[in-house]
This record gives structure tokens, C-alpha cells and sequence, in this order.
């Protein structure tokens, strides 16, 4: 599959270290494709480097890795991505008197904002319950951890549940894009664990068979 990643910082890059060599083609969109940081990513993952809505363009599969204040105005400058596989990581977080929280949640979620943005496209929300080192590097922990994908379209997921599984994740179907409403509070159970409870970042949810 071509891929496109949209946002090279934490998750970005490591959803293109955890794809490497996993047979896609992948391109990585960023605001400066020739500045080092991303040329060195590049090197280390066989990916190239384009504008992002360069990369997008051509993409299966348009994976949004940014963060949630700049998303709108990056989402909307990447053109027309109607009929494309669009994967939103982003967790709709902001900062309160409370410490960090979600901005959106119980009516509405992140993941149907973005559908809102883009609605020719078939967005699915995943890859936003677990650190980003484990999306690099899934065989560092003993069992596959679950990710939980919700999105209205069955062929997007199935595309999806692919590339998940090339990460080493055990991809299950949550429901259409109103169940990011169950998943983005989720990412916010393993956030609160490994960055207020002191259990560190690598772990992950497993679903254990019987
Ligand atoms: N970090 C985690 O472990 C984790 C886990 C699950 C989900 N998430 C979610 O994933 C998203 C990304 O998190 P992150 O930790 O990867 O953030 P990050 O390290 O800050 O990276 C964000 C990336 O977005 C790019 N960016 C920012 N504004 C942009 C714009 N207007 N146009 C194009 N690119 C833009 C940045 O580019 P520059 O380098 O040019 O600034 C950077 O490459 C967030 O929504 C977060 O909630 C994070």
C-alpha cells in the first residue's frame, strides 16, 4: 500500500519505523520534507519525503499523526482527499485547571470531527490508545496488543486492520466513527497509567482469549 504520513514527530515516526520494510510504499508528509530531522527518518525507514498534501495525494491510506490545535487548518490544506483511507491517531486533548483532559467527548468525539472535515473520505480511528514507542515496535512487549478501530466504512477498516497488523497489532473492529466516543476515552486510560500512575510507557491493552 502507499502510505502517507502526515506529521513526522512521535507517532509519525514511529508508525514509519513499525511499516518499515513491511512492503508498503511509504511517504512522509511534513511542513520541511528536506530538513534533517525528517531526512534522517527517511534513511532509517526507506520512506520519501514530500509537502504533505504531495504526500496525500496518491496515498491508500492518509494517516494523520499531529497534533489536535493544528489539525483543521493541516487537515484542510492537504486538498481534496475525498474516496481516500484516512487514519486518525490524534487524541482531542488540552490542557486544564485539572492537568490534561479530553476537549470533546459523550456527544461527540475527535474522530467525527475529522469525518465532519473530510467527508468524502473514510476516516477510522485507531492508533490512538497506545505510546508511540509501541507502535514502533510492537515485539518488545509478550503478547499482541489490541487496537480497536471505529469507522463507518468495512473496506477502509479492512485496509486498516492490515496495516495494523503489519505493526503487530491484533486489530479489532469497534463500530462505526461514533465509537471513537469509547476509544478516545480509552487512550486516555494508558495515557493516565504511564504518565500519572507511574507504570511507564511500555505497556499495552491485550484482548486474551479463553
Ligand atoms: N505521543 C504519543 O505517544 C501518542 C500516542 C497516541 C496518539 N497520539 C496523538 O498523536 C498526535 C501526534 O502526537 P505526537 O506525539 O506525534 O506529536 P508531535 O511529536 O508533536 O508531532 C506532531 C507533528 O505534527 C506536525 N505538525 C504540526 N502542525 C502541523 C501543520 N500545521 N501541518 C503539518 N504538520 C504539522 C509537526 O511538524 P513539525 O515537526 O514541522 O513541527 C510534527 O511532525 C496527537 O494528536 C496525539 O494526541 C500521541
Amino acid at each position: 500500500m502507499r502510505i502517507a504520513i502526515i506529521g513526522t514527530g512521535n507517532v509519525g515516526g514511529a508508525v514509519a519505523r513499525g511499516l518499515k520494510s513491511k512492503g508498503h510504499y511509504l511517504v512522509l508528509g511534513a511542513r520541511d520534507p528536506a530538513g534533517s530531522r525528517v531526512s534522517a527518518l527517511a534513511a532509517a525507514t526507506g520512506a520519501s519525503t514530500a509537502l504533505p498534501a504531495d504526500a496525500a495525494r496518491g496515498a491508500d491510506i492518509v494517516v494523520l499523526a499531529l497534533p489536535w490545535d493544528a489539525a483543521e487548518a493541516a487537515v484542510a490544506a492537504l486538498g481534496d482527499l475525498t474516496g481516500k483511507v484516512v487514519v486518525d491517531c490524534m487524541n482531542p486533548i488540552g490542557r486544564s485547571a485539572g492537568g490534561i483532559g479530553l476537549k470533546v467527548g459523550h456527544s461527540t468525539s475527535g474522530g467525527e470531527i475529522v469525518q465532519g472535515w473530510l467527508p468524502g473520505a473514510h476516516v477510522v480511528k485507531t492508533l490512538n490508545q497506545v505510546g508511540a514507542e509501541i507502535m514502533a515496535d510492537t515485539s518488545l512487549l509478550a503478547h499482541a496488543p489490541v487496537m480497536f478501530m471505529a469507522g463507518n466504512d468495512v473496506g477502509a477498516k479492512a485496509l486498516v486492520g492490515q496495516m495494523l497488523a503489519d505493526l503487530g497489532f491484533d486489530a479489532l473492529d469497534a463500530g462505526d466513527i461514533t465509537k471513537a466516543r469509547l476509544l478516545e476515552p480509552f487512550g486516555m486510560v494508558w495515557i493516565n497509567q504511564a504518565l500519572m500512575r507511574g507504570k511507564g510507557r511500555m505497556w499495552a491493552f491485550a484482548a486474551v482469549p479463553a
